[in-house]
């Protein structure tokens, strides 16, 4: 069992937290939000994901997890501190990796000697060792283990990873750093820090491109008549390009990658690179808001500005709360500047607190969509698909849907007589 600290509680360090209790180690968990560690000091989840109460309530049982605001005496005690900080885009493209550093700069007199520092954060690509450099000190390493968590299935991701990335250039400290997941059944990959920097930046800019060009191609089968899922059900079972992140959508979005699509082009181009590549994909994943819009002006034949729109679905993705660069909200935001009224129902967004002024919140599917004169779903949850389709069908001013994620069966939806469209189904 090893003293661990983990700084930061939201989404990847509270799955850490509870994830390393859970193996067993000791963990203190810091943040400056006093209500978060005072409602996770009562044993409350203050984000919704799977499995994380459950943990709670276990470390906390066993006295092996404890939340607290107090960062300089927590890391002194502890041999192990990871950091779990924000890095948000800054305007300029980078990332903004002044929490890091400001933690550091905090806790790097108080280390004792022989500390590990974990950074799970995702920062620029010679971050690392720049604050190797900053720190001062010989005797506390720096390790970078980037984190691949999917919010939804976190917990999960956590225990049960494709592989544990490890950079460093201190063999001992990542060889230390490892053993803290001895319980895990993964591969353990050992690399330098810029290259273990570049993975985490290079995994999400890969998935972001495989979405973006599941996407393209969907818009190639509805021009040539071609039907999307045979052909990413052929395309995918090549195994040199995998069944997984080929579902076409509203476009992909989340706190991670557009920020580290930027990021990686930003870096990329100070150091000389111009990464046209990932330009041309976010170029295309702004392209997909706008046919999801252009979609919808089509299906309701023409000016918006009179219309109801019933939108399903606001989270970024289904089965989390995290609406931060939800794709959904920037089709919002495009409709409702063509002045559409919006009313729209996600199971996990219950207050207007932080969403475009210009739409009300509907509190069932059934009202979202009742006098709509569309229901467009930009979210993949379950319960739009176990909705009651033929039952709202006459509630509307005119039956269109438009599945912005592929979920309904698009025959059923046309026999009860919808004007349904989807993304390049047949
Ligand atoms: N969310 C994901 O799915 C995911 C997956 C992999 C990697 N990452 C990366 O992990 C990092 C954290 O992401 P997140 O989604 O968990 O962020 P988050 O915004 O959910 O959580 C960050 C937490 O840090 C706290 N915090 C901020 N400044 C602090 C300080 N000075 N001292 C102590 N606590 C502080 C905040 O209060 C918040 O609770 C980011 O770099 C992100 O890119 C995120």
């Amino acid at each position: 069992m090893s003293e661990i600290v983990v700084i930061g509680a939201g989404y990847v360090g509270l799955t850490s937290s509870v994830c390393l209790a859970h193996l067993g180690h000791n963990v203190t968990c810091v943040d400056i939000d006093s209500n978060k560690v005072d409602l996770l000091n009562r044993g409350e989840v203050p984000i919704y994901e799977a499995r994380l109460p459950e943990l709670l309530q276990e470390g906390q049982g066993k006295e092996s997890l404890r939340f607290t605001t107090e960062l300089e005496a927590a890391v002194s005690a502890s041999e192990f501190i990871f950091l779990c900080l924000p890095t948000p885009q800054e305007p300029d493209g980078n990332a903004d990796i002044s929490a890091v550093v400001s933690v550091m700069n905090q806790i790097c007199p108080t280390l004792a000697p022989g500390s590990i520092i974990i950074n799970k954060s995702t920062v620029p690509i010679g971050t690392s060792a720049q604050l190797i450099q900053a720190i001062g000190r010989t005797d506390i390493s720096l390790v970078s283990n980037p984190e691949f968590l999917r919010e939804g299935v976190a917990v999960t991701d956590f225990l049960q990873p494709d592989r544990i990335l490890i950079g460093a250039s201190d063999r001992e400290a990542a060889e230390k750093v490892a053993g803290l997941y001895q319980a895990i059944d993964a591969p353990v990959i050992h690399v330098d820090l810029a290259s273990a920097e570049t993975i985490k930046y290079a995994t999400n800019s890969f998935l972001a491109t495989k979405v973006s060009f599941v996407n393209a191609l969907a818009a190639v089968c509805e021009a040539v008549g071609a039907d999307i899922e045979s052909v990413t059900r052929g395309l995918g079972s090549d195994q040199r390009i995998g069944s997984r992140f080929l579902q076409p959508g509203p476009g992909w979005g989340g706190s991670c990658f557009p920020k580290d699509m930027e990021a990686l082009i930003t870096t990329a181009s100070a150091a000389g690179y111009e990464f046209d590549l990932l330009r041309a994909v976010v170029k295309a994943n702004e392209q997909q808001f706008d046919r999801l819009v252009a979609k919808i002006e089509d299906l309701v034949t023409g000016d918006l500005s009179n219309s109801t729109i019933g939108v399903l679905g606001l989270t970024f993705k289904a089965h989390t709360d995290d609406m931060r660069n939800s794709p959904a909200l920037e089709i919002v935001q495009r409709l409702a500047s063509k002045g559409c009224t919006i009313k729209a129902y996600d199971p996990m967004v219950k207050n207007e607190k932080g969403l475009p002024t210009t739409f009300a919140l509907a509190p069932t599917i059934e009202e979202a969509v009742r006098a709509s004169d569309i229901a467009v779903i930009l979210t993949e949850w379950p319960d739009f698909n176990r909705a009651n389709w033929a039952a709202m069908r006459d509630t509307m001013k005119a039956p269109r849907v438009l599945d912005g994620r592929n979920i309904l069966d698009r025959s059923q939806m046309l026999e009860m007589g919808y004007d349904y469209q989807d993304l390049g189904r047949l």
